[in-house]
């Protein structure tokens, strides 16, 4: 693939984590930070990175990936100025937090579907939100990769995410239209009651195998 510009809107354990890794496929890498300052040593390790406010880094992205709280990740999109045509990613989770995780969805169904009601011409697209950050950082399992499952109604914008996805060395997988957002956020949800919540630790993922015979 092309080189792209990625555009990471937050830079916190997903925005850094991301960022090295599309650094190192070779992509250009734009931080959206409220204060560009807070974040110069993450900008200086990363070769032809920079930081820029949210609304400039999202205009310059060829793909923008949201990794804002899931509390303000529908009005920090809004914010982002014109999005039409722009593939927007979107890495969050609505939750509140119960002696464990409740998912507390939007009335659109998903964050990802009030990002698309929100943003005139916005071609969104779930992922990056089923595993913990550690895996954004090193997708590497063994005997795999990390799979990536993308909820959207754009297959172009999927199509386009996959190869991102796959070359930084995750496994990217369709998991259908946009309304399997909720589905998407719903496994987040579930991965973290149970490394949270019960108890098994943040280091496994939830992967699709196959028995190896009938
Ligand atoms: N952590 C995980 O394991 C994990 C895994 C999968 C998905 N997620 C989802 O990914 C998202 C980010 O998680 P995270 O752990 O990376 O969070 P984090 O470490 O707290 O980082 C959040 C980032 O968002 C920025 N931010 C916060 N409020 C903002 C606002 N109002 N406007 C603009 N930027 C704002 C923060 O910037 P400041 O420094 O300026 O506050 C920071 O750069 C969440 O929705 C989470 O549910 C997390």
């Amino acid at each position: 693939m092309a080189k792209q510009t990625i555009g990471l809107i937050g830079a916190g354990n997903v925005g850094a984590a991301l960022g090295r890794r599309f650094t190192h496929a070779g992509h250009e890498v734009l931080f959206g930070v409220r204060d560009p300052g807070h974040i110069a040593a993450l900008v200086d390790e990363l070769q032809g990175a920079a930081a820029a406010a949210p609304t400039e880094v999202a205009h310059r992205a060829d793909v923008v990936f949201l990794t804002v709280p899931g509390s303000v990740a529908v009005d920090v999109a809004a914010g982002l100025g014109d999005l039409r045509d722009k593939i927007l990613v979107d890495c969050t989770n609505p939750l509140r937090w119960e002696a464990g995780p409740v998912w507390t969805p939007p009335e659109e169904g998903s964050i990802t579907a009030a990002i698309a009601a929100r943003c005139p011409g916005v071609r969104a697209v779930k992922a990056f939100n089923t595993f913990g950050a550690e895996f954004h950082a090193n997708p590497d399992l063994a005997g795999g990769r990390v799979e990536v499952l993308m909820a959207s109604d754009d297959d172009d914008a999927k199509q386009s995410v996959a190869s991102l996805a796959n070359e930084a060395g995750f496994a990217a997988i369709d998991a259908g239209p946009l309304r399997n957002a909720a589905v998407l956020e719903n496994q987040a949800i579930l991965w973290i009651h149970l490394a949270l919540a019960a108890g098994h630790g943040r280091d496994f993922v939830f992967q699709m195998t196959r028995r190896t015979s009938a």
